[in-house]
């Protein structure tokens, strides 16, 4: 039967190419969104990969979306942790709100899921997590403290995570991409992003594709020897 894979923020931009990715590989994909309705509505259409909504996080509504996805399809035994939001600002100008937002979503989010999921992947002796971190959590961003810690956090969380996976059957590898073209980078104001573009060996923006490529690589069966570690996909912008 094919493996269950749920993709979190999966309806729009890397997240949904990663969830088409998977699908295409095989998986029973199911993808989560928080609110975009409308969005993930067309999405379901065109892909027919059932989308699920929740906020990753509230923990109780990731316990309650993961029991339920059980039920419906299987085990999940593919996490992707993808959802994520920006609230750029200076120190001087970040609400504390703000900070509150991405870190609960950001790297909450991520405890929520694999928790919700980790007994079941120890039980069984079998899981594949990645979690989508940041090349701003590897080297910080002017107006982003909320931002680079929470993937920074991620990064961490990781390498903890995957230690205990190890001997489990079970894989926990994160994925730092660089500036993508998706709607979040689109939101970076023109000037600004002209001079990041400007700093990336290759020359350009990456695509979401190109961050799929990466999970699905990381999320095979045969990548059990892959754990605790970071892949960088930034078209050379930050070598680490
Ligand atoms: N380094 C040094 N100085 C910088 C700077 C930088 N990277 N960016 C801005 N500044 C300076 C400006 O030159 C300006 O200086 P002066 O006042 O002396 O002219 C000052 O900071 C204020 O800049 P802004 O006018 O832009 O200030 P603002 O308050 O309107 O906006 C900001 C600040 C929100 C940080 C805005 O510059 C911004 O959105 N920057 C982009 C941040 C970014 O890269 N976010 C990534 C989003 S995509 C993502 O996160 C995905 C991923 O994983 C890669």
């Amino acid at each position: 039967m094919a493996r269950v894979a749920v993709v979190t923020g999966g309806t729009r931009g890397i997240g949904k190419a990663i969830a088409l990715a998977l699908n295409k590989a095989g998986y029973r994909v199911v993808a989560n969104y928080a609110g975009n309705e409308e969005k993930a509505k067309t999405f379901e259409k065109d892909t027919g990969i059932p989308a699920r909504k929740w906020d990753v996080a509230d923990f109780g509504a990731c316990m309650d979306a993961c029991g339920q996805i059980a039920k419906e399809f299987g085990p999940v035994e593919v996490l992707v942790n993808n959802a994520g939001i920006t609230r750029d600002a200076t120190m001087r100008k970040m609400a504390r709100e703000s900070w509150d937002a991405v870190v609960d979503t950001n790297l909450g989010g991520c405890f929520n899921m694999c928790k919700a999921v980790w007994e079941g992947m120890l039980d069984r002796g079998f899981g594949r997590i990645v979690n989508i971190g940041s090349i701003n959590g590897q080297a910080g961003q002017y107006g982003q403290v909320n931002y680079a810690a929470a993937k920074s956090g991620i990064h961490g969380f990781t390498k903890a995570l995957a230690q205990e996976g190890a001997a489990k059957g079970i894989t926990v590898n994160a994925i730092a991409p660089g500036y993508i073209d998706t709607d979040m980078v689109a939101a970076v104001p023109p000037n600004v992003l002209e001079k990041i573009v400007a700093r990336i060996p290759v020359g350009r923006l990456g695509k979401a594709d190109e961050i799929a490529r990466g999970v699905a690589f990381l999320v095979a069966d045969d990548a059990g020897f892959i754990t605790g570690s970071t892949m960088s996909i930034n078209g050379g912008q930050h070598m680490y």
